[in-house]
């Protein structure tokens, strides 16, 4: 491992070659302050990459990561590689792929939408259009291009 600019950890995971700029949205959808406390998170922004020119790279002790979760890194970041780290060593390395149907992570943006009514269900998303990526609620419809604001 030729990267020394975080401290290797011993169990967790490793998201690397996120673009640049976007750990801090990783952050918020791993959820950050739902860790355990003995789970630290290391956060490198602005690395040189060879691959990207620039990336950012986010490493988690201690916890892996829900499919809901890699759905959402997928949308946010498509760039990504999701390692799993155990013992030290890289056990698992993957690429993120866009999904069909994106559940629970963003908010209907229609305010009369029945996601978004008092017992609110849990909204759903349709990958409609993959290039640029544009969503369809599953509930009501609505086309969504600008899902970076609707984070739930
Ligand atoms: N023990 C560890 N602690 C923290 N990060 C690790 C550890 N082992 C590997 N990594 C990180 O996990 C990722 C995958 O490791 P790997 O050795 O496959 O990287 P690599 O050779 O740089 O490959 P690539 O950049 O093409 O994914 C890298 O970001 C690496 O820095
Ligand atoms: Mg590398
Ligand atoms: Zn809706």
């Amino acid at each position: 491992m030729r990267e020394l600019k975080i401290t290797p950890i011993k169990n967790g995971t490793v998201i690397d070659h996120i673009g640049n700029g976007l750990a801090l949205e990783v952050l918020r959808i791993i959820g950050v302050g739902s860790l355990d406390k003995d789970s630290t998170v290391s956060v490198a922004i602005h690395v040189r990459s060879g691959k990207l020119g620039w990336k950012d790279i986010v490493k988690v002790e201690n916890m892996e990561l829900s499919p809901r979760k890699v759905n959402a890194i997928a949308l946010l970041a498509p760039t990504a590689t999701i390692s799993i780290i155990r013992d030290f060593k890289v056990r698992e390395k993957r690429t993120v792929d866009l999904p069909d149907r994106i559940v629970g992570v963003l908010r209907c943006p229609n305010p009369n939408c029945i996601s978004n009514q008092p017992e609110p269900l849990e909204s759903e998303f349709e990958v409609a259009e993959r290039r640029p990526i544009v969503l369809k609620c599953a509930f009501c419809e609505r086309r969504v291009e600008d899902f970076r604001r609707h984070l739930a």
